[in-house]
């Protein structure tokens, strides 16, 4: 469409890691907006399982032939950070009702802090609707079997961490 502005969303995240969840959200922005830019929040206070450049390394890898899918990191507010890349949107999933109380305060948070952004709930395949990050690190540390939820990207460094972890379906 000519003279149309390119819609570049943010997508935000702690991504520790990246799950299909997140990676099927990402997909349904793509068809909506121009280019989805996955924005990997750095909290120094939050212990995670995964290194801001380890989760960087693998978002890329998962998305290195989608030139409409970039990944950065941020810190600071979300708000600033969207208006400062050039962002109208922030993306965020909504797997449940529970979700909703949390991202609907960030939502007017955001929009308080800066009215140029406007923030767009997105609902992933219900197959996703019970899947979380904290989920598939406590299954696959305790040896549970994570195919199909994560990235095979992912699962490979899961591995990686943990290398006595067995690999296949536990029954
Ligand atoms: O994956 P998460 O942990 O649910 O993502 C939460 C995130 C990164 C979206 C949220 O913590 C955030 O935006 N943090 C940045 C700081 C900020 O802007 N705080 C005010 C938000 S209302």
């Amino acid at each position: 469409m000519k003279g149309r502005q390119r819609t570049l969303a943010v997508y935000p995240g702690s991504f520790d890691p990246i799950t299909n969840g997140h990676t099927d959200i990402i997909e349904r922005g793509l068809k909506v907006f121009d280019e989805v830019l996955v924005a990997i929040l750095v909290n120094p206070e939050k212990q995670s399982l995964f290194t801001i450049d380890e989760r960087l390394a693998t978002i890329r890898s998962a998305y290195r032939r989608n030139k409409r899918v970039r990944v950065d990191t941020f810190s600071g507010l979300l708000a600033d950070y969207s208006v400062r890349v050039g962002a109208t949107v922030i993306v965020r999933g909504l797997r449940a009702v529970s979700d909703f109380e949390y991202e609907f305060q960030m939502a007017l948070m955001n929009r308080r802090l800066d009215k140029r952004i406007e923030t767009v709930f997105m609902m992933p395949a219900e197959r996703y609707s019970y899947l979380s990050s904290r989920l598939v690190k406590e299954v696959f540390q305790l040896g549970g079997d994570v195919g199909g939820l994560v990235p095979a990207v992912v699962e490979r460094r899961l591995r990686a961490k943990y290398p006595r972890r067995p690999t296949g379906r536990q029954r």
